[in-house]
Formats: structure tokens, sequence, C-alpha cells
């Protein structure tokens, strides 16, 4: 069985809407809403639903807003089946997945997603699933860089102020690309693994940030294996306002294929 938790709880203030970035509109439909679409409609070979139970959270201010479109889109693929549970996001992300796995039904897989990769393939969900049930304790998409990444030195007092007032850095060397991959959501794990390394979280403030960096790093952290599957070029963040154009193009090009 595959539980999911959806976190979209974050405040987008780098859209600058002033509204969560869950709530910002790509034709016609919140990023909420198209990323609930996906999890309800991806299906396996067979038919089946991939994603059996899904838990979504939000922000405190808008949870009634949230749960209005999330309830909404759910049932319009998957009305006999229970509903999503809506529960308060934390300070930070991690706190927010916390909550979420607090509420999450006991499930054998479970996978972490990003409402601001709205757009991400079922297929991409699909894969990610397939390779927990298939015996990965964690798994996430990996895209290869193209860009060329350099290490900066850390910042000194002694590095004076550049031409916009701002610190000067240099390079300390230029990273072996071959060897990176950048990583999106949906990431998947056993689930009693995950909520394992996530029991450090539970009972702490929520109001507090956790430090802690995304799910497979904690999984890593722990000394499980984290294993890479391809991602795809539509699982792209929603970060800056030029991301909501490139996500309605994408909308647009696969109403195009249909
Ligand atoms: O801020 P960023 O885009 O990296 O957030 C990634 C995901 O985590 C988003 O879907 C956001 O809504 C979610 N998040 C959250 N709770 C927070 C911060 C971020 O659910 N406190």
């Amino acid at each position: 069985v595959v539980g999911c938790v959806l976190v979209a709880a974050g405040s987008g203030v780098r859209l600058g809407l002033g509204t969560p970035k869950a709530l910002a509109v790509v034709s016609g439909r919140t990023l909420l809403e198209h990323a609930v679409d996906c999890l309800a409609r991806v299906e396996r070979p067979g038919g089946d639903p991939v994603v059996s139970v899904l838990v979504v959270v939000v922000p405190a201010h808008e949870l009634d807003r949230c749960r209005e479109l999330v309830l909404a889109s759910w049932a319009a693929h998957r009305p006999q089946d229970p509903p999503p549970l809506l529960v308060v996001g934390g300070a930070d992300r991690q706190a927010s997945v916390a909550a979420g796995l607090q509420r999450l039904p006991p499930v054998d897989t479970v996978l972490v997603h990003d409402a601001a990769r709205a757009l991400a393939p079922g297929t991409l969900v699909s894969a990610v699933a397939d390779a927990v049930t298939g015996g990965a304790v964690a798994v996430v998409p990996g895209l290869p860089v193209a860009d060329t990444v350099k290490q900066l030195s850390t910042r000194s007092p002694s590095t004076g102020s550049g031409p916009a007032g701002g610190d000067v850095r240099t390079v300390e060397r230029t990273l072996d690309r071959a060897s990176l991959v950048t990583v999106q959501t949906p990431q998947g794990f056993r689930a009693d693994l995950l909520r394992a390394v996530h029991a450090a979280l539970v009972g702490r403030d929520p109001d507090a940030p956790t430090g802690a960096g995304d799910d497979a790093g904690m999984l890593e952290a722990a000394g499980h294996p984290v294993v890479v599957v391809p991602g795809h070029p539509e699982a792209f963040k929603v970060t800056d306002p030029l991301d909501l154009v490139l996500a309605a193009a994408v909308l647009t090009r696969r109403a195009q294929r249909g």
C-alpha cells in the first residue's frame, strides 16, 4: 500500500504573489489542484490507483480553501475512495512532512511530494513507487546537471565588498558535473524507515524550524542507501515567477498533444 504526503504549506515569498505558492494559478487551476489531480489519477498498468491514501499539508490560514480545492480535485477522479486528509504545516518543509506523516495511516511505502512540483508526470510517480516496492528503501528522481557548478570559498570577513556592495566570493573549485544530479520529488521511502528518521521531529514545537534537509537526506544521514531513478524535466519546482510561464507552456503542450 502506497501513501503520499503532499506538502503545500510553503509561503511562496519568492513568487511574490502574496498568496501561498500552492494557490498560484496556472491555466485556470491552482498548483495544489494540478498536484492532487496527478496523484489521484496515476494508475498501475492493471488500472489500480498507485496512491491509496493522500495527506495534504497546507498553511493554517488557508486550511478551508485548500480543503475545498483538494477534496474537489480528488473527487473528480476518485469519488468512491476515501478523501485526502488535510493537515496544517510547520515552520519549514521537514516540519510539514513530519506533520503529514503523523496523520498518514499505516502504509508500506510513503511518497513525499512537493505541491510546488505540481506538473510532475504520473509516470514519474509510479517509477518512484515501483522502485520502493521493488526493494529500495529510499528513492529520489535525479536529473543531470546542465550548468557548470562551482564551489565557492567560505565567506571570510577579509573578502571586502563587491561592486554592488555585497561580498566578493571566489571560486574554490569546479565540481565534476558527471557525478552530480539535482533531485526532485516525489521521493519514495519504506514507511518504517521514514517514520523512524522523522520520529526525532515528532512532538517538537511545529513553529520552530527543523534545520533538516530533504527526506532522502535524513535517511542518507542515518546510513541508508538512497537510489536515484531518472527524473523528469516537467517535475521542475515552481519557485520564481518565470516558472509559472514554463508551467503554463507545459500544460498548453499537454493539451495540444491530448
Ligand atoms: O520553499 P520550497 O519551494 O523549497 O518548498 C518546497 C515544498 O515544501 C513546497 O511544496 C512547499 O509548499 C512545501 N513547504 C511546506 N511547509 C513549509 C515550507 C515549504 O509544506 N513550511
